[in-house]
């Protein structure tokens, strides 16, 4: 069965008698009722602070955040909970590993990223790189938008010590064969990162069947909260890791001049945690699960097929990337049109979508573009938000 997008739409109080067409989902999704009712049954039945209060409510709110780090570990189907950190989203989980992984790197060392990241996935890369003196090293991409990996001899080398590649590309839509850098990380002895900010939300992820070492998303991205998100990782290669702040709860013993750690995951996450939204993830995840992660890739799918199909018949529309394994993410131009100029038209029609680098200028850069328009499909969108913005294109293009 598929999804019934109006019963979708009546959980949100955003689409509440309002003809808002919301195409920015790579960007950030709204939340249905489920999740803000979940950050407001936190604030006013169970505020306290986790993992200190000996009374009442401060239990409750401990076991109702512990619980939706269960959650987030059945729906990636982690090993244990114990492997799943809680961070801020996927930009604190990829400087996490920046910040302590990278600090094991030397000159001789490479870290290898790939053409199409977005800069969350590059510049704590390039942090690393320069405390360290290791060396950062790219994988391209082809015309179709994928990356090239005809001769992986010239990138997988007995020097690559970290791999780190989006699951899917927040621009082109490109969903990458994990499993195949996985093998390749494998041969070469790499620990492979997947920042699966644009992957998790939209498909059925399972990490140990990935074959990753570790794998950071962003709640607000699949329908959670803002400032809270999460990173999965081997527990071998947790343990063996420094703690990335220091602070209350990361510590087991402190003394004037020294401290020890905490057991993982709590090694990693000093201070007050953002409790209450953790508990709004573990609604959205709750929530997602209740449609179903395959029938929404399935109905996302058909959305973007019938997306590209509509676009193709626009004049003047060049959509970027044209990947054979490809998500709802869809980049384009509209010929003699900026994207800003697009983007506020599109707006007086109640419709908002995209555009700039998307935090992926390296990417824009071998595209040639400075700014493109991106439109990104989720759970709530149908057919008709696809028709009223190809309306709205082609009244924008005759304007022009
Ligand atoms: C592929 C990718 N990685 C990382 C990020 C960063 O996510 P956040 O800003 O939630 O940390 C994004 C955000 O758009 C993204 O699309």
């Amino acid at each position: 069965m598929g999804l019934s997008k109006r019963s979708i739409k009546a959980d949100f109080p955003i689409f509440n008698d309002s003809d808002l067409v919301y195409l920015d989902n790579a960007s950030t999704t709204h939340k249905p009722q489920q999740v803000l009712d979940a950050i407001l049954s936190m604030y006013t039945e169970t505020n306290a602070n986790v993992h200190r209060a000996l009374y009442d409510i401060g239990s409750q709110a401990t076991e109702r955040f512990e619980n939706s780090r269960k959650r987030i570990a059945d729906f990636i189907r982690a090993p244990s909970e114990k492997e799943i950190i809680f961070t801020s989203g996927t930009t604190e989980s990829i400087n996490l590993l920046g910040r302590t992984l990278g600090n094991d790197l030397g000159p001789k060392d490479d870290i290898l990223v790939s053409e199409m990241e977005h800069h969350a996935n590059l510049v704590p890369w390039q942090m690393a790189c320069d405390r360290t003196g290791a060396n950062l090293k790219f994988i391209p991409i082809n015309d179709k938008g994928e990356l090239d990996l005809s001769e992986p001899d010239r990138y997988f080398t007995s020097s690559t010590k970290i791999i780190s590649i989006a699951h899917v590309s927040n621009v082109l839509g490109t969903i990458n064969p994990i499993n195949d850098i996985a093998e390749m990380a494998k041969d070469v002895g790499a620990i492979f990162i997947v920042d699966g900010a644009q992957g998790v939300p939209h498909q059925a992820v399972n990490v140990q069947e990935l074959g990753c070492d570790f794998y950071a998303f962003s709640g607000h991205k699949m329908l959670g909260p803002t400032g809270i998100g999460s990173l999965w990782g081997r527990m071998e290669i947790l343990e063996r890791m420094d703690p990335f702040m220091g602070g209350g709860e990361m510590i087991d013993t402190v003394s004037m001049n020294s401290s020890t750690w905490n057991e993982v995951p709590y090694k990693f996450e000093a201070g007050t945690p953002n409790f209450v939204q953790a508990v709004g993830l573990g609604a959205a995840i709750d929530y997602l699960e209740s449609l179903g992660m395959d029938t929404i890739a399935k109905d996302e799918k058909e959305i973007t097929d019938y997306a590209l199909k509509k676009m193709s018949q626009i004049e003047g529309v060049r959509v970027f990337g044209a990947a054979k394994n490809r998500s709802g993410v869809i980049s384009f131009n509209l010929t003699g049109v900026h994207a800003h100029d697009l983007a506020q038209f599109l707006n007086k029609d109640n419709i908002a979508i995209r555009v700039g680098h998307h935090c992926a200028q390296p990417l824009l850069s071998s595209l040639n573009e400075s700014s493109v328009a991106r439109l990104s499909i989720y759970v709530y969108n149908d057919k008709s938000d696809i028709d009223k913005f190809c309306r709205s294109l082609i009244t924008v293009k005759n304007y022009f």
